[in-house]
C-alpha cells in the first residue's frame, strides 16, 4: 500500500507513555486549522470494537495471550485505516495520528515479537506516514509526568521496566520519514520543532503555495510567493 498514489499528507506522534502527545497533537492541529488545512485528528487505540477491547486489557494483561494481544491492535489499525485514515487521505486532507504501527513496533517487540517484522506485517495494509515524529523522553521522565500531571497510578502497558524496553526499541528504529524530538523540553520548544518538520514536509509535499496566477494556497505559512488579497 506504500507507494500508492493519495493526495494528503499522514503524520504520526509516536513515543512512550507520558511524552506529551495529546498535547502536542492538539497544537499542531490548531495551527494547521488556523493556515486553512483541513485535519483529522486521530488515535490509536481507538474508540471501535478492538480499541475498546485493548482499553479493558489496561485493567488485567494477562488475560490474553502476547499473540492474542498483537492481533488485536492489528485488527484495531486495519479497522483504522479502513474507517478514517484512507478515506481522509484521498479526500486530501491532513490526518494526526497519536500512535500508529510504530507503537505496535515498539510496545510488541519490547515483549519478544521481532519490530521490523511487525512493520512488515502492517505495510501490507496500513499506509506508510509522510512523516512520523517520535517524542523522546527518558522513561523516569516520562513516569513522572504521568504520575504528576494525570494523577493516575501506571497501567500494565506503562510500568518504568516496561517503558525502557520500549524506548530501546523505538530507539532503534530508523527511516527515511522518521524524526525524533526533544521532548524534554518545555511545551511551547517542543512545539516548534514540530511545526519546523511538519513545515518541511507540507513543503515537500507541495501542500503549499501553487503561484500567483492561481494561488492555491492551503497553508499561509508555507506560502514561498507574496499573497494578494
Ligand atoms: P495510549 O496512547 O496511552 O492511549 P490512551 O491515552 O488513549 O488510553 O495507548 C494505550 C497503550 O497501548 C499505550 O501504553 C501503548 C499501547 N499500545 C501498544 O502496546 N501497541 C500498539 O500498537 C498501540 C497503538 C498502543
Amino acid at each position: 500500500m506504500g507507494g500508492q498514489k493519495r493526495s494528503g499528507c499522514l503524520i504520526v506522534l509516536e513515543g512512550i507513555d507520558g511524552t506529551g502527545k495529546s498535547t502536542q497533537i492538539a497544537l499542531l492541529a490548531e495551527v494547521l486549522r488556523q493556515d486553512g488545512l483541513e485535519v483529522v485528528v486521530t488515535r490509536e487505540p481507538t474508540e471501535g470494537v478492538y480499541g475498546q477491547q485493548i482499553r479493558r486489557l489496561y485493567q488485567n494483561r494477562e488475560s490474553v495471550s502476547r499473540h492474542e494481544e498483537l492481533a488485536l491492535f492489528l485488527a484495531d489499525r486495519r479497522e483504522h485505516v479502513e474507517k478514517v485514515i484512507a478515506p481522509a487521505l484521498e479526500q486530501g486532507k491532513v490526518v494526526i495520528s497519536d500512535r500508529y504501527y510504530f507503537s505496535t513496533a515498539a510496545y510488541q517487540g519490547a515483549v519478544g515479537f521481532d519490530p521490523e517484522d511487525i512493520i512488515r506485517q502492517n505495510e501490507l495494509f496500513a499506509p506508510v506516514p509522510d512523516l512520523v515524529l517520535l517524542i523522546e523522553l527518558t522513561p523516569a521522565q516520562a513516569v513522572r509526568r504521568i504520575e504528576q500531571y494525570r494523577q493516575e497510578s501506571l497501567n500494565h502497558f506503562e510500568q518504568e521496566e516496561s517503558l525502557r524496553q520500549v524506548a530501546k526499541v523505538f530507539a532503534s528504529l530508523h527511516r527515511d520519514y522518521l524524526s525524533r524530538v526533544d521532548g524534554s523540553l518545555d511545551v511551547g520548544a517542543v512545539h516548534a520543532q514540530i511545526v519546523a518538520q511538519v513545515n518541511s514536509c507540507l513543503v515537500a509535499k507541495q501542500i503549499r503555495c501553487s503561484g500567483n496566477v492561481s494561488c492555491q494556497v492551503k497553508a499561509r505559512w508555507l506560502c514561498h510567493d507574496p499573497i494578494e488579497s
